[in-house]
This record gives structure tokens, sequence and C-alpha cells, in this order.
């Protein structure tokens, strides 16, 4: 296992954003409906891909990856079964059930369970899904499902907690296949959203709305292969904001999409920066002073809850009081802990973090625990007195192309180690 080791840093420079985590892995899944070749390019080299690549395998794809394209093309020896010991690991893989219930009619795949970040539910899919006719029955951890023929239909897909990212992507991809037209309500809004949206009408489908809450679906019979190009990481893109905040050093990050960040830039410019956006680049210069600030976590256009660990590490060195919300997963609030251990002062009550900022963060040892913590407890290394060590990387190795190669450019002191 690998740990980090990281000291305080002045970084300068330019940051190139990767593909989209968050997009490559539904659009890898919809390659499943269709017997013909997908090629997909800005594909992030992360460890989530290369696990969304043994599923697509051992469901009878064939997939080639030189570390930036993907091509996946199909065998003759197809399953319909994801098992727990790859689905366990990246709950992304659970928007398998929609294209193989549409295309092979019918699917075992492992109900995901809890993760750290918290309950994590899959209702909605599979309400979503029952209502386009599929047969689903839950045994010994498993979605098991069938379906004839799925129809189209009227479909509303809030939850407690609004719209669901996954779930209106498997819905969308398996309404594709059905008879007639599927009209999803509440659908999720996200950036990562739209372009499947984008890839499956690349395919064929018949899609309109797609990046709005209602979208429309007229079913087709057939979807074909495409080639296909990932949108930049907006999370990747968001961390590094982060990075530069909280080590007041001007960066300019670029291959974005701006407007995919707008929530994120408005509270960095609260925080205490300036911000000028040209094309596909944002460029970032901290002010010297910084001001606390209220963050709420919401759907797109809100801002991420994907952000919200990065940006506490940034608060918890602002003088004055900033509350943050957390409204997506009540329960993502692990790194708490670990920054406290680092010195910041933030008490947590339900889901409120109260981020009282201190003069300075210490370098300690610390736990990553989810993909997103790590990424904060890399980036308040940056800016903590002394030598900090982040043990289990392999978190952020999930979901971060490069990370601390990226960090070294930009002049980070950040050193990957032997545990
Ligand atoms: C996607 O997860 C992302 N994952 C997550 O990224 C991200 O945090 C999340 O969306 C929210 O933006 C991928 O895209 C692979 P949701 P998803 O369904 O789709 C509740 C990262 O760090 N809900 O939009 O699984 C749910 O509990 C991660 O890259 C139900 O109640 O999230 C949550 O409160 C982790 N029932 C809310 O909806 C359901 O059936 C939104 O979750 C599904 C979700």
């Amino acid at each position: 296992m690998d740990k980090f080791v990281i000291y305080k840093s002045t970084l300068s420079g330019v940051v190139k954003i990767s593909g989209s985590k968050n997009t490559t892995l539904p659009i890898m899944a919809a390659t499943l409906l269709t017997d013909q070749e997908c090629k997909i390019s800005n594909v992030p080299d992360i460890m989530d891909i290369r696990t969304m690549i043994k599923i697509l395998e051992v469901l009878g794809k064939q997939v080639i990856f030189d570390g930036k394209t993907l091509i996946i093309k199909p065998t003759k020896r197809e399953s319909v079964v994801a098992p727990y010991r790859l689905v366990r690991t990246m709950r992304a893989s659970f928007c398998c059930l929609g294209p193989l219930i549409a295309k092979r009619k019918k699917a075992k795949v492992s109900l995901p369970g809890g993760c750290v970040i918290g309950v994590r539910p899959v209702d909605l899919h599979i309400k979503g899904l029952r209502e386009l006719g599929a047969e689903i029955i839950i045994e010994k951890g498993y979605c098991i499902a069938k379906a004839k023929n799925l129809h189209g239909k009227h479909i509303y897909l809030g939850g407690a907690f609004g719209s669901s990212v996954l779930a209106t992507a498997n819905v969308m991809m398996a309404a594709s296949l059905a008879q007639g037209q599927t009209i999803i309500e509440y659908a999720a809004c996200e950036p990562e959203v739209e372009a499947l949206g984008k890839f499956l009408k690349k395919m064929g489908a018949q899609i309109y709305g797609e990046g709005t809450p209602l979208i429309k679906i007229d079913g087709v019979k057939k979807l074909e292969g495409c080639e296909f190009d990932i949108i930049p990481d907006r999370i990747e893109a968001g961390t590094f904001i982060a990075a530069s905040l909280i080590t007041r050093s001007p960066l300019e990050i670029k291959e974005v999409q701006p407007l995919h960040l707008t929530s994120v830039i408005e509270i960095s410019k609260k925080i205490g920066a300036d911000i000028v956006i040209k094309d596909k680049s944002i460029f970032i210069k901290p002010k010297s002073s910084f001001k606390p600030v209220n963050i709420v976590t919401l759907p797109y256009p809100g801002f991420p809850t994907d952000l919200q660990a990065q940006f506490m590490a940034v608060l918890s060195l602002v003088k004055g009081v900033s509350l943050i919300t957390e409204k997506i997963y009540p329960d993502r609030f692990m790194h708490v802990a670990e920054l406290n251990r680092m010195g910041a002062n933030i008490q947590r009550s339900g889901p409120y973090a109260i981020v009282e900022g201190v003069d300075k963060l210490y370098g300690a040892e610390v736990m990553a625990s989810d993909l997103r913590a790590s990424a904060a407890l890399v980036i308040a290394g940056l800016a903590a007195e002394n030598k900090t060590e982040v043990f289990r990387v392999y978190h952020i190795d999930r979901g971060y192309e490069c990370i601390e190669e990226k960090l070294r450019q930009v002049g980070a002191k950040i050193y990957r180690e032997k545990q």
C-alpha cells in the first residue's frame, strides 16, 4: 500500500484537467446496449475505470485501453451477472443493470451496499426500471431482473434527497431501447447525465432534454456503436481550485468546462479569489485576505457534494466561522476528525459542519476514508506546517489521474512512498 508524504507548498503554473470519471463510468455501461464497437477518448487512467473494464469483460465485452482511449467490442460469450466482488468495490457498476435488462432481457447485478459516505440506497433505480416493465426481485444480495419487453412510461424519479444521477442514467439507458415514449420527471441535471444523453444519441437513441429535469426518450429498436470524447472532470478541476485557495497560490486550470463550475467559482470568489475565465481555462488568483462563507451542497447546478470535503479544508484556514450543510449525503463527514487531527476546529452536528478558522494546520499522520476525503487531506497537507502523511491513498487512486504528478508539476512537495 502507498502513502503520500506532503510538505507545506506554494504552487504556481498550469494544471491540465483529465476526462471525467463520473461521465466515463455510465458511458462504459451504456456500451452494453449495442453489439457494435464503441471508441471512447479522453478517458482518465484511474482505478475505477480499470474496475469497470473488469465488469464489462465479465459481462462479455472485449476492452482495449491504452490509458487514454477505450475500445469496447462485443464477443460471443455474453453473461448477465455482475458479481458482488466487483460491484462492492465500485457502486457505479450498478448502472449496468438498466442496459442489461434492455438489451439482454435479464440481469443479475449485486446490490452495492452502503459505503463510508452514507447509506446510498438504490430504490429509485429499481422503481424506474420496474415502471418500464422489468420484473425485479432481490435475492441473496442480488438484484435479479427480467423483462420480455420494456414499455415507455411517465416516471417520476425524485427521492428524499432530490434527483439521482445514476438512477437517471439507468432509466435513460433502459428507456432508449423500450417501446414507445418515456418521460423522466425530476431527472438529474448533472453534466455527466447530459453527456450520457449525448453518447446515447450518437448511438442512435432519440432523447430530448438531457441536462434538464424533464427528459423525453422515444425508444428505438437498435443502438449502434459510436465514437465519443469524454468531458473534463469538473470535480478534479474544483479540487485544484481548492488547492490554489488553501495554498494562497495562483493557478491556471486548463481544459475545463467553466460553465460546469459556476457554483464553485462563485463560492471561491466569496472566499476571496480573483477568477478570470478564458475559453477552457480558469485563472485563479487568491486575494491577501479571505472571508468565511456558508456552503450548502445540492444537486447540479448547486455546489457539488463531491467538493464539500476539499472546501472544508480550505475554510478550516479562513478566519471566522463558516457553515457547511451537506444535503446530498448527510453522513459524508469522515474527513472532519482527520482535519481536526491536523489542528482544524470543526464541529459536526447532523448534516452541518461548523468550521471555525484556525491560523495554522499542523502536519500529522492521517487516514484517507474515501475518494474526496483523501483529496481534502492532501490539499490540507499542502498548507500544513511540517510533514503530513496520508495513508490508504488507494482511495485517491480510484478517481484522480496522477494527482501527485500534477501537483508536483505546479510546485507541490508531495511524494508517493510505500506504507
Ligand atoms: C453520483 O452517485 C456520483 N457517482 C457520486 O460521486 C456523487 O457524489 C453523486 O452522484 C451525487 O452527485 C457517480 O457518478 C459514479 P445519487 P449516485 O443517486 O448517482 C439518494 C464521487 O466521489 N438516492 O445522485 O450514486 C442518495 O442516497 C462520487 O465521485 C436515493 O435515495 O448518487 C443521495 O442522497 C461518490 N435512492 C441522493 O439520492 C436511490 O435510488 C443523490 O445520490 C439513489 C439515490
